[in-house]
């Protein structure tokens, strides 16, 4: 496994990232248990630029802190931290999402990623929350080494192919 690089998303990240994010729904073909809650249907490249061009303008507010993994000057992961409701009294709380994309997982690129987005979101947020597929033990197992609790716990939460998963709640403190 060659190095990554970590950094923070930029405007000519585009391509790299609906590439890396289309590749779940391939992954999806064969898992159906993944453990990303994946719009049914594959979204758009036009919807895509959309939902890239406003998390763009969420990042200029400070309302989002968005980490990528690069190999080979391909963009294999992202890990972002969005403001609930921004300007609401949520504001300083963050939800997390992370992925890599299946070549290059347990190869520490998402605990890099995570490593960073914690470090970059203690001067912007004052907990992160996040929610996980319960059956997600891995993500589970990786968020629980970063010092996340467990608040929560909601039966059924994702339904797909007519098959139930249960959702887990996690939040981490900074302050
Ligand atoms: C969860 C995820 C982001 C972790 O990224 P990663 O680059 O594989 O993470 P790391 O290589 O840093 O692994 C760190 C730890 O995570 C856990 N882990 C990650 N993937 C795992 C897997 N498939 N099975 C078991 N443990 C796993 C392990 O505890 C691992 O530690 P170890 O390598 O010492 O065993 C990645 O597996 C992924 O994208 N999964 C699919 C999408 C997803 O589930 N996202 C999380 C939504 S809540």
């Amino acid at each position: 496994m060659k190095a990554f690089i970590i950094r923070n998303l930029r405007k000519g990240d585009f391509k790299g990232v609906v590439k890396t994010y289309f590749s779940y729904y391939e992954e999806l073909k064969e898992n159906p248990g993944i453990g990303l809650s994946l719009y049914r249907k594959r979204p758009t490249i036009a919807q895509e630029r959309k939902w890239f061009a406003s998390l763009l303008e969420n990042i200029r507010k400070k309302n989002a802190i968005v980490i990528v993994a690069q190999m080979d000057g391909k963009v294999v992961g992202m890990c972002d931290v969005l403001s609930f409701r921004p300007g609401s009294s949520m504001d300083h709380k963050g939800l997390l999402g992370i992925a890599v994309h299946r070549d290059y997982r347990s190869h520490g690129i998402g605990s890099a990623m995570l490593k960073e987005v914690i470090r970059q979101s203690r001067r912007r947020f004052e907990t992160i929350v996040l929610s996980a597929f319960s059956n997600n033990h891995g993500a589970v197992a990786l968020y629980k080494r970063f010092g996340f609790k467990q608040y929560g716990f909601l039966r059924r939460s994702n339904k797909r192919g007519g098959k139930y998963f249960d959702e887990s709640l996690f939040y981490l403190n900074l302050k």
